[in-house]
């Protein structure tokens, strides 16, 4: 029985020896079949390390509900600087990176709600106003045009008529009317585009509804932004401002003698554009009068009237 046995489990383990081979076989085959990455196939693919394949991680801009605010990407703790912005405490420049002054940076009170008037510590003297022109005219006359009536060059194409900053909206002291919706009545409160905080808002972040207008934080930050503020006022003083009483007295001639000037070539642009425009029609007409008679078949004159 013992032989026997023997003999049994020899013959078992030739056997099984057998048929593990032809498994491992039939597992190479099928691994060579299944193909190799990029290649299409129904079935998911064979992952043989998993957990590099699929690591667990948040991909960009997607939700989570492990925070509170559902975002999966997160913001910057207040008072905290990202590693590698920089490293000396004494850095003077810290302060940029920290934000840490909402009215500076975003142009709002401690509540949330916009500045009225440019930050305090703001100089607004000749040459901030200068830099405010150079970036007003850089990034927003193609649109608001250079005197910001809204007929830039692309403005003009735009979907929807741009807003005109000489409208009495967006003067500082503007009110609005609003109804509260709780009691249905109507109140009069400052209105938001009449204020500082909201036209540097809009310069960083653009317009989101609407006609929509891109933000230009990108371009414009800090004091740049501010300084464009500081321009849109002086560009709305412009068109209201008064000879009398607006302009120092020893200024008042040079004033006038400018306003003077260019509203003689206004006049003469007006009339070399009528006279342009006019040469224009009278030469489509003969134009036409010419095909006209051509296709009479009679000689062209130059008597023909449309
Ligand atoms: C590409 C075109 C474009 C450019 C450039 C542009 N804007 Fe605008 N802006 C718009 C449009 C469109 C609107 C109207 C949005 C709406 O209220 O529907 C608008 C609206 C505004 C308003 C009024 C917002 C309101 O709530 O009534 C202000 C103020 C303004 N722009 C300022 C600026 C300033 C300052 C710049 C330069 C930094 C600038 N824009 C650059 C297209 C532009």
């Amino acid at each position: 029985m013992k032989a026997t046995g023997e003999m049994k489990g020899t013959h078992m383990s030739t056997r099984k020896l057998i048929t593990l081979v032809a498994l491992s076989l039939v597992c190479v085959a099928g691994g060579l079949s299944g193909g190799c990455r990029s290649d299409r196939f129904e079935k998911p693919p064979r992952q043989f390390l998993p957990d590099m394949d699929d690591s667990p991680k948040f991909k960009p801009q997607t939700a989570t509900e492990f925070f509170e605010d559902g975002r999966a990407m997160r913001p910057t703790v207040r008072g905290t600087v990202a590693f590698g912005a920089t490293t000396d405490a004494r850095d003077a420049g810290r302060a940029a990176y920290l934000r840490d002054d909402a009215a500076f940076y975003e142009g709002v009170n401690a509540d949330g709600t916009f500045l009225d008037r440019i930050p305090t510590g703001i100089t607004v003297d000749s040459a901030f106003l200068a830099r405010g022109a150079e970036k007003y005219n850089v990034y927003c006359a193609v649109c608001h045009n250079y005197d910001g009536y809204g007929k830039g060059m692309v403005g003009e194409q735009w979907s929807y008529a741009l807003p005109n900053f000489h409208d009495a909206k967006y003067k500082p002291g503007a009110m609005e009317e609003v109804t509260d919706t709780a009691t249905n009545t109507k109140r009069t409160i400052p209105a938001k585009t009449a204020k500082d905080g909201y036209i540097f808002h809009v310069v960083r972040y653009g317009v989101e509804y609407g006609a929509r207008m891109p933000g230009y934080g990108h371009a414009l930050k800090g004091s740049d932004a501010w300084a464009v503020v500081a321009y849109f006022r002086a560009l709305q003083a412009s068109q209201d401002g008064q000879i009398t009483s607006d302009v120092p007295v020893e200024k008042r001639a040079e004033v006038s003698a400018a306003v003077e000037r260019a509203h003689r070539a206004f006049l003469d642009q007006r009339a070399a554009d009528a006279k342009k425009a006019a040469e224009e029609e009278a030469e489509r007409l003969r134009l036409e009068a010419e095909k006209k008679a051509r296709q009479n078949n009679k000689p062209a004159s130059p008597e023909v009237k449309p």
